[in-house]
């Protein structure tokens, strides 16, 4: 157990509330906390149980929460303002947040316990601002793409990557698509990604190089894909694309903030596409958006996202279009995640330098290979390679210990609908045999990361 917050002045903001406090600054404290759960404590501090986001969700659905106007929305118990009706007196053992009680009850401390719980992956924090915005779009009734969170989000968005323009669109799949189709690529075009090029050994994607070699006079667009928060050789693809006239699409699903050559990824390319969904560095869910300083890209952007109806004349349709809209709810979310970026940033970095103490020496452990100064990764998902002969018992023991890990992906030249492309990639063979994604969360603490060393070192020690 690791003792977290000892003192009571951060005991009450972090993880406790007082009995009387609303069903809202409890919802909101159990949110921010991350760990979805509340100690309750009377007046004079005596611990009165625990509550958790679950069990509110059941109140509210069955009815014991109401809205009380005189002293704001509690958890009534039979006319009682003070709610409590789904306040839990047992205290588990394996609950994440145990209590430290004096021997007169009164809570003197709090022990955050990870020692068994599962761990995911890629968990999302959503905290009281995401919560507050997602009500606002709610209550406001736009739900729909038409609410002002969604050109907030893009105006924010985009000025964070330092963009002109900004499309949000409803996936990082379509985001690509949307990117393609306002380039004009068409049947018979080739695109470098799908016409496969391995990957860079040490940045662990498509090179200067790789790409000169794959381009032919039918090569119309080329996707660099920033892989796991690694940027490509991003400045000098751009370079050469240009003077080929051919369009770079960047691909920024997994490196939100990254940056090649003191420029963050996303300004390179003629479009750059992000991906939000619920396990990337910010995310709404479902969600993506395009980014491009060209106008006129930006409004063929805008015109593909909305059927292709003309933004000037009402069900006018100038060309087939999609319906590729955010809505306002998810734009909410991605607003609060944005403001939260840099955070969301360093925490990672922080548990994958954790993962790096534990896990460096452990025989056939590899971490993600330095990059030159030009490269500033970002941590998406912490991960490690382990010999492939030994990647399977490694997760499988993971699993027995309750911790969630993902294998890297499978090249793409391995996947059926790629085969008539198919090439030998031997450096993406090699990651996708023994790459291992390890969760990078704000679940992540010393105790789960030493869980996960105990799982590494009995399998390769
Ligand atoms: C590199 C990359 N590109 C594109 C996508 C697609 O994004 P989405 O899942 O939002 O459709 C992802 C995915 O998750 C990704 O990792």
């Amino acid at each position: 157990m690791s003792l977290a917050e000892p003192e009571k002045a951060s005991l009450t903001t972090a993880f406790v509330c007082n009995k009387s406090e609303s069903v809202l600054a409890v919802i909101e404290k159990c949110l921010d906390n991350g760990l979805g759960t509340c100690l309750i404590v009377e007046d004079d501090q005596r611990l009165a149980g625990r509550i958790s986001l679950d069990d509110i969700r059941q109140a509210l659905l069955d009815g014991t929460a109401i809205v009380d106007p005189t002293l704001g929305w509690h958890l009534t118990d039979a006319g009682t303002t003070v709610a409590t009706r789904r306040l839990r007196n047992d205290i588990d053992d394996d609950d994440v947040l145990q209590p430290v009680v004096d021997p007169s009850g009164h809570l003197t401390g709090v022990l955050i316990d990870r020692s068994t719980v599962p761990v995911q992956v890629a968990k999302p924090h959503m905290t009281r601002h995401e919560f507050r915005s997602m009500l606002d779009a709610f209550i406001s009734c736009w739900i729909s793409s038409k609410g002002p969170y969604v050109q907030k989000f893009e105006q924010e968005f985009r000025s964070f990557v330092g963009v002109r323009h900004g499309v949000a669109v409803s996936n990082g799949t379509v985001a690509l698509h949307l990117a393609l189709v306002a380039l004009g690529v068409g049947p018979g075009d080739e695109v470098i990604v799908p016409v496969i090029v391995d990957v860079d050994r040490e940045t662990w994607c498509m090179t200067l190089e790789s790409v000169e070699h794959a381009c032919t006079a039918q090569t119309k667009a080329i996707i660099p894909v920033h892989l796991y928060g690694r940027p490509a050789e991003i400045g000098p693809i751009t370079e050469f694309a240009r003077v080929r006239g051919i369009a770079v699409v960047e691909d920024c699903a997994e490196a939100h903030g990254a940056r090649y050559a003191g420029r963050v990824v996303g300004q390179f390319g003629d479009v750059s596409c992000f991906s939000f969904y619920a396990n990337k560095i910010v995310t709404t869910g479902e969600g993506g958006m395009c980014l491009t300083d060209s106008e006129d890209l930006a409004a063929s952007l805008r015109l593909l996202r909305d059927h292709g109806m003309s933004p000037d004349r009402s069900y006018w349709h100038e060309r087939v279009g999609y319906n590729y809209r955010i809505t306002n709810l998810q734009a909410a979310i991605g607003e609060s995640q944005l403001w939260r970026i840099n955070g969301t940033l360093q925490r990672n970095a922080r548990i994958a330098a954790l993962y790096r103490e534990a896990l460096e020496g452990i025989p056939g452990v590899r971490f993600p290979p330095a990059m030159s100064d030009k490269y500033e990764p970002v941590v998406w998902l912490a991960c490690v390679q382990v010999p492939a002969d030994k990647r399977l018992a490694v997760m499988r023991a993971a699993h027995e210990a309750r911790i969630e890990t993902r294998p890297f992906f499978h090249p793409l030249s391995t996947l059926p609908p790629y085969s008539r492309y198919a090439r030998s990639c031997p450096n993406s063979a090699e990651l996708s045999a023994t790459g291992i994604n390890l969760p990078t969360s704000g679940d992540v603490d010393d105790q789960v990361v030493e869980r996960v060393a105990r799982v590494f070192h009995g399998v390769l020690a």
